[in-house]
């Protein structure tokens, strides 16, 4: 089995770090025209250097996805430059956060207008095009957070639980058009979102004894999800939500595995 994107035309927002850049990277990589949108400027142009040095194809855009006429700006120029758009990934998000009761309200719109509406504007923007061709593949970012939040995360836990019924209603109503729409769990990616690397031993530490697979997840990792979700292989897969997280949500203390295992792995 060949996973062969070869001559698609992907959009990936929040490209310019962390997981989208990675993902961004990948699809190049592939053989994907890939159009990376960020808000940050600076991102991208370092981000562009890469392209050029590689010789990828694809551009960069500059486009806060909250406003929905800079996306509208964004996607004619993409139909014009490549007529067609296969793969949109929705992967641009902010998790900022604290106690419900001091939240600031500008906080709570800053999640759900990024993480929640922004995915929207953007679905919204691609569907003419995607429907005309009667094919995509739409890729939303979700989070563990949107099973099992994380307290002081309400607003950032709200915007994701958003996300994952946002997936399966979209989902529904582009079956007749051959479009499938999904989203993924990322776990402990160590990032500038969450600074997880940065943490004292003793908290990632705890951090990891929650996890099946005790130890952090890398971005290549979810960069492959995104590859083979986008290819002909998951052709069957719509409306639904896959955890990618290292097995946080497999079982209560999975930590114990490791304490039973340690004589046999001689650790
Ligand atoms: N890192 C993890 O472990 C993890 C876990 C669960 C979910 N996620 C999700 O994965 C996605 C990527 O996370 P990350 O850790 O790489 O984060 P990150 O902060 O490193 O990158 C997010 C990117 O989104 C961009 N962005 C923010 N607001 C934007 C806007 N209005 N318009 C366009 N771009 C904007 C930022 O500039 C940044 O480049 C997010 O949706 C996040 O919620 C990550």
């Amino acid at each position: 089995m060949h996973i062969d994107l070869r001559g698609k035309v992907a959009l990936v927002t929040g490209a310019g770090r962390g997981i989208g850049r990675e993902i961004a990277l990948t699809l190049a990589s592939e053989g994907v025209r890939t159009v990376a949108m960020d808000v940050n400027p600076d991102h991208l142009a370092e981000l562009h250097q890469v392209f050029v040095e590689h010789q990828f194809e694809g551009f960069q855009q500059v486009c806060d996805i909250r406003e929905y006429s800079e996306i509208e700006r964004v996607i004619q120029e993409v139909e014009h430059q490549y007529g067609r758009i296969d793969i949109l990934v929705n992967n641009a998000g902010v998790a900022s956060g604290g106690l419900v009761e001091s939240l600031p309200e500008e906080v709570w719109d800053l999640n759900m207008d990024v993480n929640l509406k922004g995915s929207f504007l953007m679905c919204k923007a691609v569907l003419p095009i995607m429907k005309r061709q009667k094919s995509g593949r739409i890729l939303n970012a979700a989070s563990f957070a949107a099973m099992i939040p994380s307290l002081g995360g309400a607003a950032y836990a709200a915007s994701k639980a958003g996300i994952v019924h946002f997936t399966r209603v979209l989902a529904g109503e582009l079956g007749p058009w051959n479009i499938t729409v999904n989203c993924y769990a990322p776990g402990v990616i160590p990032t500038d979102l969450n600074r997880f690397a940065d943490r004292s031993p003793k908290e990632q530490k705890e951090l990891l004894d929650n996890l099946s697979l005790r130890r952090w997840g890398n971005k290549q990792e979810i960069a492959h999800l995104i590859c083979y979700l986008a290819s002909d292989y998951a052709s069957y897969i719509t409306g639904t939500m896959i955890d990618i997280s290292g097995g946080k949500l497999a079982t209560q203390v999975p930590r114990m595995a490791y304490e039973w295992a340690a004589n046999e792995l001689n650790v």
